[in-house]
């Protein structure tokens, strides 16, 4: 499937989030810490999408019902959320930022 443009290095600031649909997967790219993470957009507990959610210290948090995932690895972090989010991995070349799809 290899790495998908999604954005301009500089389309985020630290603490944002921005849902990108890629190839039909949506994506909720975020920035934190100054590094840049890529997850499924869809949240696993019900109808959410996590770029509408709030991004803070490594996590982002469910607009709906609260739930939190670790950007790095997806898993869940508090309740109602107990299914971890898919994970992409992401760089940055010339000002871009790839997301790869994987299988
Ligand atoms: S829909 Fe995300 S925590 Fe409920």
């Amino acid at each position: 499937m290899g790495w998908h443009e999604v954005a301009g290095a500089d389309a985020l600031r630290d603490g944002e989030a921005i849902g990108v649909t890629v190839d039909g997967h949506p994506i909720a790219l975020c920035r934190s810490g100054g590094e840049l993470h890529a997850l499924h957009n869809m949240c696993t507990h019900q109808f959410a999408l996590l770029s509408d959610g709030y991004v803070e210290d490594g996590c982002i948090e469910c607009p709906l019902h609260q739930g939190r995932f670790d950007l790095r690895t997806g898993a869940p972090l508090c309740a109602p959320v107990t299914e971890p989010v898919r994970i992409y991995a992401v760089k940055t070349e010339d000002g871009k930022v790839y997301v790869e799809l994987g299988d």
